[in-house]
């Protein structure tokens, strides 16, 4: 690994399992200092902090700016599910909020 993360701050938001997980992983392998969001109980091995939360929650965002300054935030976390194909177009996939109405505006940013 290159270690251009070196000395950064992320958030990864979703990051307790799929692409935030490995998306976690990989920005830590890379030298940042990961901090995962996620609604589940279950933190990731590999984040240097884990905060339960939802991110459509403004509260939510309030405690990840306590964290600090934030160099690098990944807007991952979704929740989406596939319906039968009887009640969507073609039997697409549908999503959920967050993903469809997105994560709350938080009142300040960390940085
Ligand atoms: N996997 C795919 O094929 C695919 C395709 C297109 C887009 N995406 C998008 O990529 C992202 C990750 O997909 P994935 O397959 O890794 O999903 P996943 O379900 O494996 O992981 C999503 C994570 O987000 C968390 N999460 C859900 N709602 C949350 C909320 N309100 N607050 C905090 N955390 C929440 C879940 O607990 C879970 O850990 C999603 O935004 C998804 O819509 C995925």
């Amino acid at each position: 690994m290159s270690g251009r993360f070196a000395g950064r701050t992320a958030v990864v938001t979703g990051g307790a399992s799929g692409i935030g997980a490995a998306t976690a992983a990989r920005l830590t392998a890379e030298g940042a200092s990961v901090l995962v969001v996620d609604v589940v109980a279950e933190p990731p091995r590999t984040c240097a902090g884990y905060l339960r939360g939802d991110v459509a929650e403004e509260e939510t965002w309030d405690r990840v700016a306590e964290w600090g300054p934030i160099d690098v935030i990944v807007s991952n976390a979704a929740a989406a599910e596939v319906a039968p194909a009887h009640l969507t177009r073609a039997g697409r996939t549908v999503s959920r909020p967050p993903c469809s109405t997105g994560s709350a505006r938080p009142r300040r940013w960390p940085r």
